[in-house]
């Protein structure tokens, strides 16, 4: 099971630790001072020390102290005399896991070596699967190989190195900016910690508040206790504010402050808690315009622009469409656990697509190919009728639509009848709509929001 070094100067208790734990299984190696200790211990690998702290030579003190300075670590037990439990203190401060008195009791052994051995084993799977997670998100989970990809990568990599950088995101939908945000902390210095997202347009401005900075019991009727909110809980990681421009101004002053301050206040709350945490935001909309046109603070917008990312949209990233098709079939083959393939000629209309969604409606549409594919194969007549023509928008129909003045405007009305007739074909349904304009439920109902769209 386990290999266990047991350093204990007296031969009989040596001799009994080692029939012990053999019985139970494990490898044990003894020696009988802390010197022969550090010597076995440099070379070979051990799950765990047992160690007595009065020895001749190096005691125990000093050999776990000998330990730290090798930078070997190694989970530890010391063995101590009935009634000395300030030099077990000292030993738990050199980074014992635990002590056992003597006179020995062989049961208390075993519940102690297990209780460590299995924190370990959690402990090496925690991080086998943050490894893993950090492989999934590692800058090639961006897929692509077109130059604006390429280069976007290579942009990314030295802000994820540094780890403390504020970086603003910026893309249409779909364009892969959570993704962005994810690849920048997990290959950041704060990839064990926790990476967080708050979707600041989803929330009412009080609620916001509360979960960004959480509360103090009674700061408000429901707080029957103190909770704690999302800055606190990403300590140490990465906090990532998604539709930022959709933030009300009111929290931006209070987020503005939390980022100067590196601390925070919990609602109802008078004391400040610092807190350390990565800030990467990002918008679809263009935050210099909402900076003029006095809908976002500028000097929120410099703290957390520090280093400008913007994500190219789909039909920029030449050659990317074949690449994407093929990774998302892939993953969803493997989901779904069927094999199917795409027909060559199914290519050259998806390239010819807008790809207003970007990404994330290519990945939408690959899902719903996959799931109607007849004979396990993707053809022209597998795409969805809609596609084939175009969006439901008729020639007649864009012409209601003002397209004079500034652009922005233009394209605002644009949005507004585009996202109306959509919401309409599908009877008002978000979630369905979202889905087959490509964009995310969020950002629709913030679209929704922001221009004013009824939903009858
Ligand atoms: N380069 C890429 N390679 C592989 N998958 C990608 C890539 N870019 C985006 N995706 C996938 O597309 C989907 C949408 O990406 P993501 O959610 O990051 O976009 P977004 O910009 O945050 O969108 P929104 O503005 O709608 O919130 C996700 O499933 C993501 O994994
Ligand atoms: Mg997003």
């Amino acid at each position: 099971m386990a290999k266990i070094l047991v350093v204990e100067d007296e031969k009989q208790i040596r001799r009994v630790i080692e029939l012990h734990l053999t019985k139970a299984g494990h490898e044990i190696r003894k020696c009988a001072n802390g010197q022969e200790g550090i010597e076995q211990i440099t070379a070979e690998h051990f799950d765990l020390v047992i160690t007595d702290l009065q020895m001749p030579k190096i005691n125990g003190l000093e050999f776990l102290e000998k330990l730290r300075a090798l930078g070997v670590s190694v989970p530890s037990i010391v063995m101590t005399a009935f009634g000395s439990v300030e030099t077990a203190v000292e030993a738990m401060k050199l980074g014992a896991a635990d002590y056992l008195s003597k006179p020995l009791q062989l049961t208390e052994l075993s519940l102690r070596v297990d209780s460590i051995l299995s924190r370990n084993q959690i402990e090496e799977e925690n991080k086998q699967l943050k490894k893993e997670l950090a492989g999934k998100f590692r800058m090639g989970g961006i897929v692509g190989k077109s130059p604006v990809v390429r280069k976007l990568v290579e942009r990314l990599k030295p802000l994820a190195n540094d780890g403390d950088i504020s970086v603003l995101l910026i893309g249409e939908s779909g364009t892969g900016k959570e993704l962005a945000a994810k690849a920048i902390h997990y290959n950041s210095p704060r990839s064990e910690k926790r990476f967080i997202a708050v979707n600041c347009g989803a929330l009412p401005e009080n609620l916001l508040e509360s979960e960004l900075f959480g509360y103090e019991k009674g700061a408000f009727t429901d707080a029957k206790k103190t909770k704690i909110g999302i800055f606190e809980a990403a300590n140490g990681g990465s906090l990532f504010l998604d539709e930022i421009g959709s933030m009300p101004l009111n929290m931006q002053v209070k987020l503005l402050r939390a980022l100067e301050e590196r601390e925070i206040r919990r609602v109802g709350g008078t004391k400040g808690i610092g807190v350390d945490v990565r800030f990467i935001a990002a918008s679809n909309q263009d935050l210099e315009s909402l900076v003029k046109e006095g809908r976002f603070r500028q000097d929120l917008f410099y703290r957390l622009a520090v280093a400008t990312v913007n994500l190219p949209p789909l039909r920029k990233r030449e050659g990317d469409i074949r690449l994407l098709t093929l990774h998302f079939l892939e993953k969803f083959n493997s989901e779904k656990k069927r094999a199917v393939k795409i027909k060559a000629e199914v290519f050259s209309l998806l390239e010819n697509h807008r790809w207003t969604g970007n990404i994330r409606e290519l990945e939408n549409l690959v899902e719903l190919l996959v799931v109607t594919a007849a004979d396990n194969e993707i053809s022209i007549s597998t795409l969805p009728e809609s596609f084939l023509h175009g969006n439901k928008l008729t020639w007649e129909s864009l012409d209601e639509i003002e397209v004079t003045g500034q652009l922005r405007a233009a394209m605002e009305n644009f949005e507004r009848k585009f996202i109306s007739t959509c919401l309409g074909d599908n009877e008002g349904n978000v979630s369905k709509t979202a889905k087959e304009i490509g964009i995310s439920r969020s950002s629709l109902h913030s679209k929704i929001k922001e221009l004013k769209i009824s939903r009858q």
